[in-house]
């Protein structure tokens, strides 16, 4: 595990945007795995500063994120897929039809999850993984559990992740209970994960999963065990340690 102390989020951001660019300009034909929330927003704003310099080229970019609720659909305000439009692909040069987001909408799980793992194994895995921290510790929406979870699957989740998103929805009772999420071994299979962890709410989780016991119960722990694993932290993220 390599740690990145950066002073503070835009530090955070503009590190964790260097190691996805380098990606990026070294294999054109890269596959990303993306986030949502709160966290990685920065890093994608730097993303599009550089493609607008005409530092990085995403024609040929191929992109999978972690998860979406079930039950949004891509237009949904709230849908992760509407997030990723927003954020990062409708300002770049990225071929739509080369993003790919689990599909809340399909009633189906054993097929969604089939069909997403399917994807990721066509491409032959992912080169460079991005992820946030959940405050329970959870990864994509790998919640506690008492085992690491495979691959793609539905998820309920916890009352901990419900208080933490309810910020994004208009009350509590509208943020969905189930969700799709790329599995522990989807993520670890990544040839490289970088984390993005802000903030002096994220300091515990940060100690108990990167300093403590490997556990399912802290999902992100297994990262303990990533061969090029890096953890992009600012230092309000990393205060107890
Ligand atoms: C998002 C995701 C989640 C978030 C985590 C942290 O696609 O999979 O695991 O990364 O909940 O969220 P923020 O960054 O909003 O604190």
């Amino acid at each position: 595990m390599t740690i990145i102390r950066a002073k503070d989020y835009a530090q955070m951001s503009w590190h964790a945007a260097k190691l996805i660019a380098a990606q990026v300009v070294l294999k054109p034909n890269c596959v990303l795995g993306l986030a949502t929330g709160s966290s990685p927003v920065g890093a994608y704003q730097e993303l599009v500063k550089s493609y607008r310099m005409g530092a990085l080229d995403f024609s040929g970019v191929k992109t999978v994120n972690l998860d979406e609720y079930v039950g949004l659909d891509a237009g949904h305000e709230q849908s992760y897929a509407r997030f990723m439009r927003e954020n990062l692909f409708d300002h770049v040069n990225i071929d739509p039809g080369n993003t790919n987001i689990p599909n809340g909408m399909n009633p189906d799980e054993a097929a969604e999850c089939a069909r997403y793992d399917k994807l990721i194994a066509d491409f032959g895995g992912i080169d460079l993984q991005l992820l946030g921290l959940g405050p329970n510790g959870h990864i994509g929406f790998n919640e506690p559990d008492d085992a690491f979870p495979t691959g793609t699957h539905k998820v309920a989740l916890t009352d901990a992740t419900i208080q933490a998103n309810k910020r994004f929805f208009a009350s509590e009772a509208d943020v969905p209970r189930f969700a799709y999420t790329m599995g522990i071994r989807d993520i670890m299979q990544a040839a490289h994960v970088v984390m993005v962890v802000s903030g002096e709410g994220k300091a515990g989780i940060v100690k108990d999963a990167f300093f403590g016991p490997v556990t399912p119960r802290i999902p992100a722990s297994i990262l303990q065990l990533h061969a090029h694993f890096t953890l992009v932290a600012d230092e309000a993220a990393l205060s107890k340690l």
